[in-house]
């Protein structure tokens, strides 16, 4: 069985120790600390998150706030959340009933068992829904030390009435004494205006983490003793190669890991003829990916991207970026690049714009673009 997972959280052997983020992360909770964890998308920020909840003296509840748009959204999935850590649905369902324009009905799963939560969504909710979610969160946690982990908080920003529900969640977040919350999100703009402007509820309310790459020496180990379960052997050089092609991105280099499992055997030495294939067989899946990107922009947009992928780490208004790109001006340049930022194909650090999918860069390379 390919050793190497992608694409969903992992843990236990398939989680590469982060040993001193979890035990930070772990005393910050003993602390009754509230923590923002930050970092790039796929960088593994919510399987370190578990990985450090997941012990049996931890109470959590996790709650998935991708994509919410409206206030019974949020309420729902933070009611959920408290379900499957109460099992005991009669109980929960008495105090549930108390809320008065929710009206949540809890009833059993009939595929997995478990307990599930319907809300009555007949007429939507207004913000002070949240305040009454909240204090049943707190009536269920009344004396017992639990963690909430809000991941993807930053995606409350897309809700219209978003400073009044982020203003009601402190009012209520910082009388919370048993309670310690882990917020966490990738949307660097959106998360820093939550956490560190001034005018925002939020304004630093929360231990800053920012998880970047797993250094390349753990890496390797960890990696290495992986392809070991199938007798395939790997040179730190090429690891290293691989580190780079994927800007050190977790979810990315276990991904090209994966492909390269798939195209070797019993042991095979992975060499650079085998990275190559390994390349081959990713623009092959991911293909049809990348050609409804293309066609989401226009050809001047597509000589941005393609100058990007050959010049790598200049600026995108440097004469060496321009005259690439050919006959324009810093500024329509930096309009398309902001297009393509937008669509999320690329996206900023530190002043430098990075491809989202570097397999997609290569792509572009390769096809000659
Ligand atoms: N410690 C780790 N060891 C091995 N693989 C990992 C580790 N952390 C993350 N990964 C890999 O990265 C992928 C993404 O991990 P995860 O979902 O935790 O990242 P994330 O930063 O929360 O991503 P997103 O930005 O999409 O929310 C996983 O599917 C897994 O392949
Ligand atoms: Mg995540």
């Amino acid at each position: 069985m390919n050793p190497f997972k992608y694409g969903a959280v992992v843990e236990g052997k398939n989680f590469c120790h982060r040993t001193a983020l979890v035990r930070q992360i772990r005393e910050h909770i003993a602390d009754k600390q509230n923590i923002l964890i930050q970092g790039e998308r796929r960088i593994g920020k919510t399987s370190l998150i578990i990985e450090s909840i997941n012990t049996k003296n931890c109470r959590h509840i996790f709650v998935d706030l991708m994509s919410v748009k409206t206030v019974d959204d949020i309420c729902k999935r933070l009611l959920q959340g408290l379900v499957e850590l109460e099992k005991r649905s009669g109980f929960l369902e008495k105090i549930i009933q108390n809320l008065k324009h929710l009206r949540p009905v809890v009833s059993i799963d009939p595929i997995t068992g478990g307990p599930t939560l319907e809300l009555d969504i007949s007429t939507p909710q207004k913000p002070d829904s949240i305040l009454e979610t909240f204090s049943v969160i707190e009536s269920v946690c009344h004396g017992k030390k639990t963690v909430i982990v809000l991941d993807e908080f930053q995606d409350i920003l897309d809700l219209e009435c978003n400073n009044e529900v982020l203003a009601l969640m402190r009012s209520k977040i910082q009388r919370q004494k048993n309670i310690s919350y882990v917020f966490c999100g990738s949307i660097r703009k959106k998360i820093d205006s939550i956490f560190s402007d001034i005018s925002s509820p939020f304004f630093k309310s929360a231990i800053p983490m920012t998880i970047d790459s797993i250094p390349v020496d753990d890496y390797f180990h960890f990696i290495e003793q992986k392809f070991q379960i199938g007798k395939r052997t790997i040179d730190k050089s090429l690891f290293e190669k691989i580190y780079q092609l994927c800007d050190g991105i977790t979810g990315d280099i276990q991904q090209f890991c994966e492909a390269i499992w798939s195209i070797t055997s019993y042991k095979d030495q992975v060499r650079d003829k085998t990275y190559n294939e390994a390349l081959l067989l990713m623009f092959s899946r991911e293909q049809k990916t990348y050609e409804l990107v293309i066609g989401q922009i226009t050809a001047f947009q597509m000589r941005c991207l393609v100058a990007l992928a050959k010049l790598g780490n200049v600026g995108v208004t440097s004469t060496a970026f321009i005259s690439k790109v050919g006959q324009t001006t810093p500024s329509s340049v930096k309009k398309a690049i902001q297009r393509l930022a937008d669509i999320r194909i690329i996206f900023e650090v530190s002043k430098r714009y990075r491809f989202s999918n570097p397999f997609f860069k290569m792509w572009l390379l390769h096809k000659r673009y």
